[in-house]
């Protein structure tokens, strides 16, 4: 069975605490459960990580992309100014969707610009949870 890998950022621990109105009610392992179920449904296994930390995240996408078929990251802050994410993305060379749970494009200047979006084939942003099932659902027609 193909493994889709999901990807949490900085912050994104502490799901359930941020502001609500931005990323919702759910905690990280809500999300992460619910994607999983997601994954599950179309016939897809699914390893997830969160770190706090760039090295450690590029660490763990080195370690098990070459046992993936396809990437689901929100990659947080880093999002908008990691250019080593990017890089680390582009070397799996697999399929990865970014996600968002808040509409990044309607908030500060500064959220609106990604740099890890080119190593992406999409970017789902503002759909709270239903983004990503949205990126499984992406990632299983691809994967067809
Ligand atoms: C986020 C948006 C980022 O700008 C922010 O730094 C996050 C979460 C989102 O899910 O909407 O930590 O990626």
């Amino acid at each position: 069975m193909a493994t889709l890998l999901l990807i949490h950022g900085p912050n994104l621990n502490l799901l359930g605490k941020r502001e609500e109105k931005h990323y919702g009610s759910k905690t990280l392992a809500d999300l992460e459960a619910l994607v999983l179920a997601e994954a599950k449904n179309v016939g897809l296994e699914l390893k997830a990580f969160q770190s706090n930390h760039e090295g450690a995240l590029i660490d763990w996408i080195q370690k098990e992309s070459p046992r993936a078929a396809g990437i689901i990251i929100n990659p947080g802050a880093l999002t908008h100014y990691s250019y080593a994410l990017h890089d680390a993305l582009l070397d799996t060379k697999l399929p990865a969707v970014e996600v968002h749970l808040s509409d990044v494009g309607t908030r500060e200047e500064w959220r609106r610009n990604s740099v890890t979006a080119p190593a992406c084939i999409a970017v789902i942003a503002g759909k709270k949870e239903g983004g990503y099932a949205e990126a499984v659902t992406l990632l299983k027609e691809r994967l067809q």
